[in-house]
């Protein structure tokens, strides 16, 4: 996001209706490009119908906006409970008594309108919800989500391609394949970015020790090599979860590969297609990318390491906001929000490029880190624990930087995403890192 501390309040509620307009025409193309009867139906036992998504994310803003903000009469308190993401599990959902689509479109218009209308007599100051549009730019971020969520299902869909997009711009290939971080403390999350989410708080020194990193995210190419060279199936490569879930789910390749003879077909959103060589890989599962990185004799990059690669700038000693700077990104820094329906090959976006070197650390594919999903020292719930302290712990593992898929307004350098480590059907993939050997450097 701008600099939000610096808008009058005006300005801040000038942004924050563009923000939530652009944002509803996202949603609005997810929803308006399959018909009625593909927004009902469950695509993939993963993922919720498609109208639910839609329906919940005006359930979400009913609640925050027009009744906690605002202070106005509920819309519709008897539909909560459908759409409490808690109460009911993606495969149940479907059964559910769901607004169908016209009734799900008409309600997010009506919470929309009322939204607009109290946006112009909300302080934007006074009480922490409120300040600097907190609320209004943690709603933006939970549709944006959803959008991501639903391209998901979209890409889970059978039948023909329903969404269309440019491809990517090119990429670099005489790039060093690694970048050297020195030893040494930077600031890590954010005491000051206005719309950061609780998880990403409060700014706090670490201290890293050297380490090398991938310029790039590990390569489609790459990734053939470790399955050629059996990699899926070698038991050294593997920690003992992962070898339990590649038999349970018998993983021979990234989801949405297809072997058709000597080569690797894939879909993608709809069309079959020979999987390009140069970009990154992507749907592959924590386990998987941890076996592969343990394969080339690396290992996946701490959470810590992740964000010191993508914020400190050596020169001025202080981490930025994204890679190259503070400025918020544009489509020559990051393949973001579905700009391309596709990660953009290796060595792209070169004015994205961190002070270290690294390429495409934000967009393009989620990168799994080997860290735990873990509270940062000070944490402190806000405004729901639901939001992220429940999901702390060893069962989720942090994924950076965000994908194609991921809009601008819901990642940054300090946005933290948590996921299973089974989890293929995200838009995911991975670099190595490692740490260098006795007088390398
Ligand atoms: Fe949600």
């Amino acid at each position: 996001m701008k600099d939000l501390q610096e808008l009058g309040t005006e300005d801040l509620r000038e942004h924050v209706a563009a923000e939530l307009a652009r944002t509803r025409r996202r949603s609005a193309q997810l929803t308006d490009a399959v018909d009625d009867e593909d927004l009902v139906k469950q695509h993939s036992p993963l993922m919720s119908p498609l109208v639910w998504d839609l329906a919940h994310v005006g359930s979400q803003e009913e609640l925050w906006l027009v009744r906690d903000v605002g202070g106005r009469e509920p819309v519709r308190p008897d539909i909560d409970d459908l759409y409490d993401a808690f109460q009911h599990r993606r495969a149940d959902r479907p059964e559910l008594p769901l607004l169908g689509p016209t009734e799900a479109r008409q309600y997010l218009s009506t919470v929309r309108d009322k939204v607009f209308d109290l946006l112009d007599e909300t302080p934007m100051e006074g009480r922490r919800l409120v300040d600097r549009a907190f609320a209004f730019g943690m709603i933006v971020q939970h549709e944006q989500q959803h959008d991501e969520t639903m391209l998901a299902t979209h890409q889970l869909r059978d039948g023909p391609p329903a969404l269309d997009a440019e491809p990517p711009p090119p990429g670099e290939t005489a790039l060093p394949s690694e970048v050297y971080v020195p030893a040494g403390h930077f600031t890590m999350g954010t005491s000051t970015e206005a719309w950061a989410l609780d998880n990403e708080r409060p700014a706090h020194e670490v201290h890293v020790e050297a380490f090398h990193l991938d310029t790039t995210p590990v390569t489609n190419a790459e990734f053939a090599r470790f399955i050629d060279a059996g990699g899926y199936h070698d038991p050294r490569w593997w920690s003992e979860a992962g070898q339990r879930y590649r038999h349970k789910a018998s993983l021979e390749a990234p989801r949405f590969w297809i072997r058709d003879g000597g080569r690797w077909m894939r879909s993608r959103f709809g069309h079959v297609e020979e999987v390009p060589c140069d970009e990154p890989v992507v749907h592959v599962s924590f386990y998987e990318a941890e076996a592969y990185a343990a394969w080339a004799g690396k290992r996946l990059p701490t959470e810590q390491e992740w964000e010191k690669a993508a914020r400190f700038d050596p020169a001025t000693g202080r981490s930025r906001r994204y890679p190259w700077g503070d400025e918020d990104p544009t489509p020559d820094h990051a393949n973001l929000g579905q700009s391309h329906l596709q990660p953009a090959p290796a060595g792209a976006y070169p004015l994205g490029e961190a002070p270290c070197g690294a390429r495409q650390l934000i967009g393009d594919v989620w990168e799994w880190t080997s860290s735990d999903f873990l509270p940062y020292p000070g944490f402190a719930a806000f405004p729901y624990r639901e939001y992220s302290e429940v999901f702390f712990g060893a069962d989720h593992k942090v994924l950076r930087g965000g994908s194609f898929g991921t809009d601008r307004a819901a990642c940054r350098g300090t946005f933290r995403n948590w996921d299973f480590p089974i989890r293929r059907q995200i838009f995911a993939g991975f670099r190595c890192a490692r740490t260098p050997i006795p007088d390398e450097r």
